[in-house]
């Protein structure tokens, strides 16, 4: 008997996108990069706007990592004012539509007045959930882990904890994720195939779709080519495929 053709892999719940080639847009315009950065954020009011009709639940963006410090001061000015030029534009929509937001990442290092910002676009919108929309801004995959291990530690030095309670499970209750459901697919336009520090404990079975378009002229056709591209996979979790091949992923 012919086996079964595979069932489409559900549409993801949870995308993320390394929000990438800001800066190759520019200079392709023989712009500023600062310009790219402003087209970026273009391009995540087009995305948060397309998602929900696509069947997304949970967007996870890439906006500052914790090693774009070492880029210079007025590039580094520049991409600490983006939350509020989006925010200004965006945020009452945002918080009428229903959508949560939440932003990842460290609170140190930014200035008060960003820190006020950024807690209250969470504030203003933590009634919602109709969509939930996570900021990664001062994030680093390996720092996020760290604070979750020093968070623990506390509770153990605390007495509230044993060492021996932790597993998975309790550790991921750590981590800025602790609320999401786990990261379906990862969209990395710009070419670049890397992770770059983001999401390391999440994207442990996330699928990944690599893009060649720079992070300013990403559409709607592109988040729909990848979600077409992650209908296509077949997603294991170190189980046995569907035609009884054992394979490791
Ligand atoms: C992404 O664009 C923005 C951030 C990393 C904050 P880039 O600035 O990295 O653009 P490229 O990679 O130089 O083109
Ligand atoms: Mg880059």
């Amino acid at each position: 008997m012919a086996a079964a053709p595979p069932e489409p892999t559900a549409a993801p719940l949870h995308v993320a996108i390394v929000m990438d080639g800001n800066g190759r847009w520019a200079k392709r315009r023989g712009l500023p990069r600062t310009l790219g950065h402003r087209a970026g954020v273009e391009a995540l009011k087009r995305t948060v706007a397309a998602a929900p009709a696509l069947g997304i639940k949970w967007l996870t963006v890439f906006g500052f990592s914790t090693e774009n410090w070492s880029r210079p001061a007025a590039e580094v000015a520049e991409l600490m004012a983006l939350p509020k030029r989006y925010f200004d534009s965006d945020l009452t929509r945002l918080e009428r539509e229903g959508v949560r937001v939440r932003c990842w990442g460290r609170r140190e290092g930014l200035s008060p007045e960003l820190v006020k910002m950024l807690d209250e676009a969470e504030a203003r919108t933590a009634h919602n959930d109709t969509f939930f929309l996570q900021i990664a801004f001062n994030y680093g995959g390996q720092a996020d882990i760290v604070d979750a291990a020093r968070a623990f530690a506390a509770e153990v030095a605390a007495g509230r904890a044993r060492p021996e309670d932790l597993d998975e499970a309790m550790f991921a209750r750590h981590l800025s994720s602790r609320d999401a459901p786990p990261t379906d697919l990862i969209i990395r336009p710009s070419g670049e195939q890397r992770l770059s520090n983001f999401l390391l404990w999440e994207a442990a079975y996330a699928e990944f779709v690599f893009q060649d378009v720079l992070w300013p002229d990403f559409s709607v056709d592109h988040l729909k080519a990848a979600l077409e591209e992650f209908s296509r996979r077949d997603r294991r979790y170190g189980g046995t495929p569907a035609d009884g091949v054992l394979a490791a992923g």
